[in-house]
């Protein structure tokens, strides 16, 4: 199999085709996804016809997969059900119940399970059913945004812990969404402000909505630091949209990437969409 790799914006993001993802791959061609996966932070696959198993077992080349987070809708699996579709019913979900608010957190900047004690490493999300318009998934590069950062700025960044909070995050779309029980099986933990990947030695800085505050500072200084580290990220030139076709795969790297996804009209339009999280392999700080 020939990849052949086509960047999608000249600083981050790939398109890649020639291979299929859903059939066994040899190790060749996944060490140049893998590479690729660290020198373009978001890679594009068209047309992977995955079934959860398939998309579970190409997941597992990257390392072990988290399990979902306990939740109304369930949790413990591998496979991040993200879709407005009920499994069970296969009946659009009420625009306005409990799980359509949760997953509308998916719509701040975010990088997947930074408030967990070892963050992921990556995403792999798989384009089931996609909406005619809307629904787009956008992503910005904290490295980018990180290299563009003054020698003096980023010596302000360097040693800082944060701390991140799904609890909070989840509070911005409605401080009554999580009940005490959820919260609590999410305790806040602390992450470097600065992230180097080691394969490359390029260096980011990891923020994004569930960044709460940074240890040692007054709570709305560091907040707002927080803030515009994202803010700077986000710059509308600098973000890649993509705009789904079904079977797309897309990966990306949480440990540099911020993405959102972009509201569609959710009573009308179905929306399937399958994830799976590489979990990473050490905490971002020592004592975490
Ligand atoms: C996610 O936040 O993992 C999913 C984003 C999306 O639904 O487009």
């Amino acid at each position: 199999m020939a990849l052949s790799i086509r960047r999608l914006r000249d600083d981050f993001g790939a398109e890649i085709s020639g291979v299929d993802l859903t059939r066994p791959i040899d190790d060749a061609v996944f060490a140049a996804i893998r590479d690729a996966f660290d020198e373009y932070s978001v890679l594009v696959f068209p047309d992977q016809k995955f079934d959860d198993e398939s998309q579970i077992a190409f997941s597992r080349r990257f390392g072990p997969l988290e399990t979902t987070i306990s939740t109304n809708s369930g949790g413990g699996t591998h496979i991040a059900d993200i879709s407005n579709v009920d499994p069970k019913t296969n009946e659009i979900i009420p625009v306005d119940g409990w799980l359509s608010k949760y997953n509308s957190g998916n719509e701040m900047w975010h990088t997947d399970s930074s408030f967990k004690p070892v963050p992921a490493l990556a995403s792999l999300l798989s384009g089931r059913e996609v909406p005619p318009v809307g629904a787009e998934t956008e992503f910005a590069s904290m490295r980018i945004a990180y290299d563009d950062l003054s020698a003096a700025e980023q010596d302000r960044l360097e040693g800082l812990v944060a701390v991140h909070d799904f609890s909070y995050s989840r509070g911005l779309v409605d401080p009554k969404l999580m009940d005490e029980k959820q919260s609590a099986a999410v305790p806040p933990v602390r992450q470097a402000v600065v992230r180097t990947n080691p394969a490359n030695g390029r260096k980011a800085f990891y923020s994004g909505s569930h960044a709460r505050e940074i240890v040692g500072w007054p709570v709305e200084e560091g907040r707002a630091l927080l803030k515009d580290l994202v803010a700077r990220a986000v710059k509308p030139e600098r973000v890649y949209t993509h705009k789904w076709r079904q079977f797309d795969l897309v990966i990306w790297d949480n440990r540099c990437i911020l993405h959102r996804g972009r509201p569609w009209d959710k009573s009308r339009h179905r929306r399937v969409m399958h994830r799976t999280t590489v979990a990473g392999d050490v905490p971002t700080v020592p004592d975490q």
